[in-house]
């Protein structure tokens, strides 16, 4: 079940990676609902995810193979059956992975917000992946992007705007307390928190 649309800004090398995908048995086709998360880190939101939607997919897509790694031994410390992670980096795997409309929620918490003009070519949240979010959602599924970085919300809302299928929403609402949600507020950052749903 491989997406077969390639995404613009990928290079061959990076389609050279391997993603590796856990569990092996697990189906994207047969869920209720998917929902997918964008570089969980440790796991706090995506586990609360599959609590909350049993009948659902839960999805985490990490980078990082340590990362990956302790998440799988806290899925099964947890016993959750209804979890899948790839490593993998996002803007490969979801043309690689997802496809056109079957996922009902993407979730992006305090993604690395790469604070150095010259390092912003870095961000995972481009237009280009925003339209490959928007590609891979069900017709009124949702884009959650949630920031402790001003510079990069306003340039994820005005690359959302641009995409004329995508309703922009600003929210008010609490973050959930993920790792780095408690480390910034402790620190006294503000979040932004914004909500894209797919229209067309
Ligand atoms: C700042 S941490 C936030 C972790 C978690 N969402 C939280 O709120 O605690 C960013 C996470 O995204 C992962 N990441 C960064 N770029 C990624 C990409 N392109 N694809 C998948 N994961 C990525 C990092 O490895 C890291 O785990």
């Amino acid at each position: 079940m491989i997406a077969t649309r390639t995404f613009t800004e990928l290079t061959t090398r990076d389609y050279l990676q391997t993603a590796f995908l856990y569990p092996a048995s697990i189906e994207f086709d047969g869920h209720e609902r998917t929902i997918v998360e964008v570089g969980p880190g440790r796991g706090d939101f995506l586990f609360n995810l599959a609590k909350l939607n049993p009948e659902a997919l839960i999805v985490g897509i990490e980078i990082k193979r340590k990362r990956v790694d302790k998440l799988i031994s806290r899925v099964e410390a947890r016993r959750l059956n209804n979890v899948m992670i790839i490593q993998d980096d996002a803007k490969c795997a979801l043309p690689r992975f997802l496809r056109d409309n079957s996922v009902d929620e993407i979730h992006i918490n305090f993604p690395d917000p790469w604070p150095k003009q010259r390092h912003s070519k870095n961000r995972t949240v481009s237009t280009d992946f925003l339209n490959e979010c928007k590609r891979a959602l069900k017709i009124g599924g949702t884009i959650h992007f949630i920031t402790d970085f001003y510079d990069y919300a306003k340039a994820v809302f005005k690359n959302a705007s641009s995409i004329p299928e995508l309703e922009t929403h600003k929210v008010e609402a609490d973050v959930f307390p993920t790792y780095f949600a408690l480390k910034w507020k402790r620190m006294g950052r503000a979040f932004t928190y914004y909500k894209f749903r797919r229209l067309a």
